[in-house]
């Protein structure tokens, strides 16, 4: 394996752009391609079948790029399918954090919150990691359909998507949870918005620091860190490269990297 290969990041959307952010602050010196599906998101209300075939065509896209290593950058299809495909690709793959360990550590009442799309909660993916620590840690899983849907039309603040986080935070509020883990990747896109209803005292988990450590140590241990001393970014999105290229300004300096479309069709499995 080349030490220089790309490393492949993906989500349904826009959302994994909140982990690039962290994986250019530590491996600035990788070249990074982005594929963000913004023509089918939202993916989290799909059945689970569909969930994983089109994480599979985005695999095919990345095998074709000879990555080293894949992050899957969306809790959904971690939940969905990252254990199957670690054996089906010729490179590596790190899924998101579930941010249990964090949230578990700053939990001082061990009531804590997790918000997803439907498919991750029913897949019960944080729920398991969290009583893994502790059986008796009482969690509150909301699945919050409308947050995505809203994101991705760049609606980060105003009344609607107010309006649809009060309705997720408020009845956790209300039942006494001090942490929130934000289970998908698009929701620290508007954790200002969360941070405002739901007041200070209660700690809100963003996992995507720890996702790009976790993508670091495995490089670091397979002696696959590149040693150029910068490397370039790739944004590549199957729709609307505007709206991208708006929303990817939201997280970073977007001065220095390139925006690409990519029609998926042309990599099948
Ligand atoms: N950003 C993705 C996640 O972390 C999913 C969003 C979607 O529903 O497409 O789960």
């Amino acid at each position: 394996m080349n030490r220089n290969a790309p490393i492949g990041v993906f989500d349904s959307g826009i959302g994994g752009l909140t982990v690039v952010k962290e994986l250019m602050k530590f491996m600035p010196q990788e070249d990074l391609i982005y594929f963000g599906d913004t023509a089918r998101t939202p993916y989290g209300s799909r059945p689970p079948a569909e969930i994983i075939s089109f994480m599979h065509q985005i695999l095919s896209f990345f095998t074709a790029q000879e990555v080293k290593l894949a992050v899957v950058a969306c809790n959904t299809m971690t939940a969905l399918g990252l254990e199957m495909a670690k054996t089906q690709y010729p490179f590596s793959l790190v899924g998101v954090n579930t941010g249990a360990d964090l949230a578990y550590e700053v939990s001082k009442n061990k009531k804590i919150g997790v918000m997803a799309t439907q498919a991750t909660i029913t897949s019960e993916n944080h729920a398991r990691a969290i009583h893994k620590k502790d059986l008796d840690a009482f969690v509150y899983q909301q699945p919050c359909p409308k947050l995505v849907p809203l994101i991705e039309n760049k609606q980060v603040e105003g009344q609607d998507i107010e309006l649809a986080i009060a309705e997720y935070l408020l009845p956790m509020k209300q039942a006494g949870i001090d942490a929130v883990i934000l289970g998908c990747t698009h929701y620290p896109f508007v954790s200002s918005v969360i941070e405002k209803t739901i007041g200070n005292d209660i700690r809100i988990i963003d996992p995507a620091r720890e996702t790009a450590m976790e993508a670091k140590q495995l490089l670091e241990a397979q002696g696959q860190l590149s040693n150029r001393t910068q490397g370039k970014v790739r944004l590549c999105f199957s729709t609307d490269l505007e709206r991208a290229k708006k929303m990817a300004s939201f997280m970073f300096d977007i001065k220095e990297v390139e925006f690409e479309l990519v029609n998926l069709e042309e990599f099948t499995q």
